[in-house]
């Protein structure tokens, strides 16, 4: 069966709308690798689950650096000109972990 999925969302109203999103689909990404290993383990296919292994430390990571920011962009709006300051940081650690 074949289903369609909605565009994703492209307009945000505002940052912390945007970090929440990307943190949610994060955690959706990590529960659906979950649930492949849950299948894996059960059909006692160790190989799958050592391959997916990697991919879940990996989620584990951008969870953590998203909310990392997600908690950034909360506090820092409360001051004017701080977001300022986050954007250039990300900025200069694009292509390199944050963590
Ligand atoms: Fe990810």
């Amino acid at each position: 069966m074949c289903t369609f999925q909605a565009a994703p969302k492209s307009d945000w109203k505002t940052p912390v709308e945007v970090w929440t999103a990307l943190h949610q689909a994060e955690q959706f990404t990590t529960a659906a690798i979950s649930k492949i290993m849950d299948v894996a383990l059960d059909k006692k296919d160790h190989a799958t689950y050592s391959f997916l292994k990697e991919y879940i430390d990996e989620q584990v990571s951008s969870e953590d650096e998203i909310l990392s920011i997600l908690e950034k962009v909360k506090a820092y709006g409360a001051l004017p000109g701080l977001l300022y300051h986050l954007d250039h940081e990300l900025e200069k650690s694009a292509g390199k972990p944050l963590i």
